[in-house]
């Protein structure tokens, strides 16, 4: 009853399960590591991925490097947005490769990386230098010090209490004022989603590795606000993270075009 009662809300998430990523199977990553796939992948998981994907020489899937260069292209209009074209602190959290933010650091832009694990940044160390925080522990991180904090496809990782941890010390590390960014692939409609889990069951599709949680922008914005946030504004976006008009009504996101992902922009509130 509070399930239904929540999800009328919008306020819901989903379990998500993957099978591979950059043409490295999660699930063998899951059996060399003799780890529980029901477990959601931690650090020790991601630390074999990139290890793998090192190993096979960074070849990544050009669809998923488009996306990337996308992304780096919406992130610095996003800075330029909130900087009026003076420097600002930026912190990416859960970097990975720091695809997103190479051309920008090269270009001068005052971003720092946040990652659970080192190996990820062996790629874009071979590069250039970079100011990198390696920790599973976001206390670890100074107080009142970035004006854009944005977390690119990774709030996925973290359980409820986890994720309300991680809000709380961004409220903390952010200066007043500051801004929170997530983008996340769009969450799925719940009936939906879990209609073809139930389908895709009863045909033995495998199901790989537990990846993390979908979660309805309603639930990111009120954990946010438990946190310190007020939403600045949340938005959808199609596969080229072009902004599309659309309205969510109950769980649904009526949109003209499909929307693929989604935003949502939070200010730390002034105490
Ligand atoms: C899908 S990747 C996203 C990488 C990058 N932000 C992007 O958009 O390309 C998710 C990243 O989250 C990182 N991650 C997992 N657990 C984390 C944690 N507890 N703290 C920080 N990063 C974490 C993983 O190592 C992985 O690099």
């Amino acid at each position: 009853m509070i399930g239904c009662i929540q999800m009328l809300k919008c306020v819901y998430q989903l379990e998500l399960f993957q099978t591979e990523w950059n043409n490295i199977s999660l699930t063998d990553i899951a059996q060399k590591l003799d780890l529980n796939p029901d477990d959601v992948a931690a650090h020790h998981f991601y630390n074999e991925f990139y290890i793998q994907l090192k190993d096979n020489n960074y070849v990544i899937d050009s669809d998923w490097k488009i996306k990337k260069e996308q992304m780096t292209l919406l992130l610095k209009q996003k800075i330029d947005e909130l900087s009026k074209y003076k420097r600002i602190k930026v912190l990416s959290i859960g970097a990975g490769l720091g695809l997103i933010e190479l051309p920008l650091i090269i270009d001068g832009y005052d971003i720092e990386l946040q990652e659970c694990q080192a190996e990820s940044f062996e790629y874009i160390k071979s590069q250039i230098s970079i100011k990198e925080w390696i920790t599973n522990d976001f206390s670890d991180l100074p107080a009142d010090s970035y004006d854009l904090i944005y977390m690119s496809i990774v709030s996925y990782v973290f359980d409820l209490p986890t994720y309300k941890e991680v809000l709380k010390n961004c409220s903390r590390i952010l200066k007043k004022g500051g801004k929170l960014i997530i983008w996340d692939p769009r969450c799925p409609n719940p009936i939906v989603y879990k209609t073809k889990t139930f389908i895709k069951h009863l045909l033995n599709f495998p199901r790989g590795v537990k990846w993390g949680w979908a979660r309805s922008c309603s639930l990111h914005t009120a954990l946010a606000e438990k946190a310190g946030f007020t939403e600045f504004g949340q938005c959808y976006r199609d596969e080229n993270l072009k902004l599309i008009k659309a309205i969510t009504i109950f769980c649904f996101v009526l949109s003209i075009k499909k929307a693929i992902y989604q935003e949502i922009v939070l200010e730390k509130s002034i105490e």
